[in-house]
C-alpha cells in the first residue's frame, strides 16, 4: 500500500513540475500550518480555495509559486520557527510567500512582519479568509497585500474546504473565545466567539456522511459554551449531529470545566455514537494559579466533574493541558499540580512551559518563574504522567476494542492505523480494504502513547 501511496506522490510530483514545463499558467502552492485544529481546519479551507483558483498543492515548498505559513502564537516556540523558516528566504525568492493565522493578529508581529520582513508578499488574518481570491490577484500583480481584520461580525459559510482523508473530519462549531484566561493569547487572535448555525454545522455534517466520512470532531476554543450567542445548548446540537446516519463515531474539543453541564455529561450515556474520551484542560491543580489565570474553578469542582464523568460513563478516557511555571508558582503550588494528576490519572496530557504573551494580563504579572525552575517542573509531570498513561496502557492489554481503522501505520507500512474509542492509537496486522472500516482488535501491548494489537476473526 505505502509503494503505492509514495508512487502516486511521485507521480503527482513529476506531473506538478511538467505541468510547469509545459505551461506557464499552472501554479504550485504549499502551506505550512502551526497550531491546533483551528489552523489545521483552516488551512483546509484555504486549500480548497487555492484549488478553485486553479493552484495545485505541493508539499515541496521549494518548487511553490505560492508559499504560506499559517501560523500560531500560543506559545513563543512555534513563533520563532516560522521566523526562521521565512529568513531563509530573498526578496527575490521568485515566490508569494504569504503569511495568515493567528501571530498576524497581533499588532506588534504584524508590524514586524510589515517591517523586517519585506519577502512577505501577502499577509491576511484569520477574520478575512474569504477575501483570498481578491488578495491574492494583487499580490500576482506585484502589489504587497498586508490586509488584516481586528474581528468579523458574522461568520462566511459556503467555503471550499480540501480534506485530506475520507474516513474523519474537523468540523468547525464555534470561533473564537470571551473566557480571557490570563496567560492565553486566542482571544486576541481569534475575537469574541461566535457560533454557527446548527442547520451549517448539521448540513456540513450530512455532506461528510454522504462523502463516506465515518467521524466527525467538532470544534470550537471552548465547545461547552456553544450557542450561547443564539440561545442554544451544545448537548442538544450533539443530539442533532447524532442523528446524520453514516456518522458512526462523534468527539469535540476543547471542553472549558467552568461550562460542562450535566445535559453534555448525560449525552455520553445516552448517544452511543459520542466516544467515550473527554479532552478537559485542568491548567493547574493549585487554587490559588487557577485564580491568577482566571480559570474560573478551583480544584475541588474539577475533580468533582471528574467523579460525575466517571460515574455515568466508567472507563471514559480522560485527558487534559497543564501549564507550569506560570507566573509566581511555587514549589507548593506545582506539587498540588502533580498530586491533581495522580488523583485524575489521565490517559494523557499535553504539557507546557509557560509562555509569557505580549499583551496579556499574566505577561505582566510580577514573579516571573526562573526557567531552569520551569523546565525542572515540567520534566517532573512529564515522568509522572508517562509512568500513568504506561500504566493504563498496560491495563488495557488483553482486552478487546472498536477501532475505526484510519489508514496505513506511518512507521510500518504493513500494519493499520486506528483510534480506540477512547481516542488511543493502535496498530495491527491486517488488509488495506479494512480502511474507514470499524472492526475489533484486541490489545496485545501498551506504549506509552500507542497500543499494538491483532484483528479478532
Ligand atoms: N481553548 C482551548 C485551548 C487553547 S490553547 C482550551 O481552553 O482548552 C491550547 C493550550 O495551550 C491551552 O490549553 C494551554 O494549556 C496552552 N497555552 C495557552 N497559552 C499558553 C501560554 N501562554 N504558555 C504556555 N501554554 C499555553
Ligand atoms: Fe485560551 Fe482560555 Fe479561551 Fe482556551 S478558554 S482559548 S485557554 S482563553
Ligand atoms: Fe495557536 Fe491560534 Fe490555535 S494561537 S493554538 S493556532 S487558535
Amino acid at each position: 500500500m505505502t509503494s503505492e501511496i509514495s508512487y502516486s506522490k511521485i507521480e503527482v510530483f513529476s506531473c506538478n513540475k511538467e505541468m510547469k514545463r509545459l505551461s506557464k499558467t499552472v501554479k504550485l502552492f504549499a502551506i505550512l500550518t502551526f497550531g491546533c485544529q483551528m489552523n489545521v481546519r483552516d488551512s483546509e479551507t484555504i486549500k480548497g480555495i487555492l484549488e478553485s483558483l486553479g493552484y495545485i498543492e505541493t508539499d515541496n515548498p521549494d518548487e511553490a509559486d505560492l508559499l504560506l505559513f499559517n501560523t500560531c502564537s500560543v506559545r513563543e516556540n512555534p513563533e520563532r520557527k516560522v521566523y526562521g523558516r521565512i529568513q531563509q528566504y530573498k526578496e527575490d525568492s521568485g515566490k508569494i510567500i504569504g503569511i495568515c493565522g493567528c501571530m498576524v493578529q497581533q499588532g506588534a508581529e504584524f508590524e514586524y512582519i510589515k517591517n523586517e520582513l519585506p519577502q512577505v508578499r501577502l499577509v491576511f488574518g484569520t477574520h478575512n479568509i474569504h477575501e483570498l481570491p481578491e488578495l491574492l490577484e494583487k499580490a500576482e500583480e506585484g502589489q504587497r497585500v498586508l490586509n488584516v481584520w481586528e474581528d468579523k461580525q458574522e461568520i462566511v459559510e459556503g467555503l471550499p474546504a480540501k480534506r485530506d482523508q475520507g474516513v474523519k473530519a474537523f468540523v468547525n462549531i464555534s470561533y473564537g473565545c470571551n473566557n480571557f484566561c490570563t496567560y492565553c493569547i486566542v482571544p486576541y487572535t481569534r475575537g469574541r466567539e461566535k457560533s454557527r448555525t446548527p442547520e451549517n454545522i448539521i448540513s456540513e455534517v450530512r455532506e461528510l456522511a454522504q462523502n463516506g466520512y465515518k467521524e466527525v470532531t467538532l470544534l470550537g476554543q471552548n465547545v461547552n459554551s456553544y450557542g450561547k450567542d443564539l440561545g442554544l445548548d451544545f448537548a442538544a446540537l450533539l443530539e442533532k449531529v447524532h442523528e446524520v446516519e453514516g456518522i458512526e463515531r462523534i468527539r469535540f474539543t476543547t471542553s472549558h470545566p467552568k461550562d460542562l453541564s450535566d445535559r453534555l455529561i448525560a449525552a455520553f450515556k445516552n448517544l452511543p455514537k459520542l466516544c467515550e474520551h473527554l479532552h478537559l484542560p485542568v491548567q493547574a491543580g493549585s487554587d490559588r494559579i487557577l485564580k491568577k489565570m482566571n480559570r474560573r474553578y478551583t480544584r475541588e469542582q474539577y475533580l468533582e466533574l471528574v467523579a460525575k464523568l466517571r460515574d455515568a460513563v466508567p472507563g471514559i478516557a480522560l485527558t487534559t493541558d497543564i501549564i507550569v511555571g506560570f507566573p509566581g508558582e511555587t514549589e507548593e503550588d506545582f506539587l498540588q499540580t502533580l498530586d491533581i494528576v495522580e488523583k485524575v490519572r489521565y490517559d494523557s496530557a499535553f504539557t507546557f512551559i509557560y509562555s509569557p504573551r505580549k499583551g496579556t494580563p499574566a505577561a505582566e504579572m510580577p514573579d516571573q518563574v526562573d526557567e531552569e525552575v520551569k523546565k525542572e517542573r515540567i520534566y517532573r509531570l512529564i515522568d509522572l504522567q508517562n509512568r500513568i498513561s504506561g500504566e493504563i496502557n498496560q491495563e488495557i492489554v488483553g482486552s478487546t476494542v472498536e477501532v475505526l481503522v484510519e489508514g496505513t501505520s506511518k512507521t510500518d507500512p504493513s500494519r493499520l492505523t486506528g483510534k480506540t474509542r477512547s481516542n488511543k492509537t493502535i496498530n495491527f496486522p491486517g488488509d488495506v480494504g479494512l480502511i474507514g472500516r470499524t472492526v475489533q482488535v484486541e490489545v496485545t501491548a501498551g506504549k506509552l502513547s500507542s497500543l499494538e494489537g491483532k484483528l479478532k476473526e
